[in-house]
């Protein structure tokens, strides 16, 4: 195969055709390097100035300060579950709101060093929902307060971030990470595998406040200590340059090319909407997962007619051209990953799909 076709994978996930385009002509040479971004020094000039424009950037759509850092960590968000527990929690306790398959892994991952309470959890039905505010049962003691934004394997999305009463709010924001605007200096951390909205694979994207530093516990392994990684600027170790190169083009892109978050957000409605739409006015042919207030302007989950459908249904998308349809294996059904790079023409395309598998099969 050598077209693109429209790919609704979960993450990793569709880039800017623009950004593989300008990364495929720097390639060999990276201009003034002499050599490609894969080849240069995490400390050379270029770099620097890769890095400097990349931290920027992302400043620059969120409208965030000086009082805010911005790191590029191994591992990538599955490693900050860890990382910031092992930062922040240390023994003490912290709230955790439970609401689908990553934020139970974070909790998880947090009750190995220290009180990490689910203070709302939506197991009990299936995680279709997010939680009201009035729902959390906040304990005044916590260290924090974490929650994910977008939960990618359900297709569940709060629609702000909650109301925490002035705890420090800390949020996976993996899979929705500059879809739209927020109030980031609301924030303590924000932190996101690079791979849905922002780049390739293996890389967190972290955003923390200044103060946060001063909370670090003492006596961490260099690479997991927030400390070590502000004081070397992403650089203790030799990081992934070429995802920092590839992050840097996809935030220019989203700068200069979209036009900035709100504008963002205004796409993203509408091709949610376009998937949504032909959900609803299926008479149930097509059933959605997430309860209609939360769903998920990211990954749209759905259930097609019976199993026999359903496997045709991602057989004939696959076939023309709409891929990576199949939903995550611990919930089953489809879903359609509709990040930042998804062009509006392949939410329409897999509309139109929709409609006509309906029409054949319903
Ligand atoms: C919301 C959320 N958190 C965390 C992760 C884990 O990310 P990573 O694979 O980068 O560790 C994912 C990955 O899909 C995710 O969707």
């Amino acid at each position: 195969m050598t077209e693109r076709v429209f790919n609704f994978s979960a993450g990793p996930a569709t880039l800017p055709l623009s950004v593989l385009q300008q990364a495929q002509a720097d390639l060999l040479c990276y201009p003034g390097a002499g050599a490609s971004v894969m080849e240069i020094s995490h400390r050379s000039k270029a770099f620097a100035k890769i890095l400097a424009e990349a931290k920027a950037d992302i400043k620059a759509l969120l409208s965030l300060g000086d009082d805010y850092h911005v790191l590029f960590t191994p591992g990538g968000a599955s490693m900050q579950f860890t990382m910031l527990a092992m930062n922040f929690l240390a023994g003490k306790t912290a709230d955790y709101t439970n609401v689908g398959s990553w934020s139970s892994k974070a909790l998880k991952d947090a009750q190995r060093f220290g009180t990490a309470r689910s203070i709302w959890s939506g197991k009990a039905d299936n995680y279709v929902r997010m939680p009201e505010d009035s729902e959390l049962d906040l304990d005044p003691a916590a260290e924090y307060v974490h929650f994910t934004s977008n939960e990618t394997i359900q297709g569940i999305q709060v629609a702000t971030e909650p109301d925490v009463k002035g705890k420090a709010l800390i949020c996976d924001a993996s899979s929705d990470f500059l879809s739209r605007p927020i109030a980031a200096d609301k924030y303590a951390m924000i932190y996101a595998g690079a791979q849905k909205n922002v780049g390739p694979s293996g890389t967190a994207v972290v955003i923390l406040r200044n103060d946060m530093l001063e909370r670090v516990s003492e006596g961490l392994p260099s690479l997991l200590d927030y400390k070590v990684m502000v004081e070397n600027d992403s650089l203790y170790n030799t990081p992934s340059t070429f995802t920092i190169y590839i992050i840097g083009l996809v935030v220019k892109w989203l700068r200069n090319e979209i036009g900035g978050l709100e504008k963002v957000a205004e796409i993203n409605e509408k091709k949610a909407g376009l998937l949504y739409d032909a959900i609803d006015s299926s008479g149930g042919f097509y059933r959605g997962h997430a309860e209609k207030a939360w769903r998920s302007k990211m990954n749209v989950t759905f259930r097609v007619g019976n199993e026999e459908q359903e496997k045709l249904f991602i057989e004939q998308a696959t076939k023309a051209g709409l891929d990576g349809l199949k939903g995550h294996r611990s919930v089953g059904g489809c879903r359609a990953s509709i990040y930042n790079a998804m062009p509006t023409e392949g939410c329409q395309a897999l509309r139109d799909f929709m409609l006509e598998f309906q029409r054949t099969n319903g």
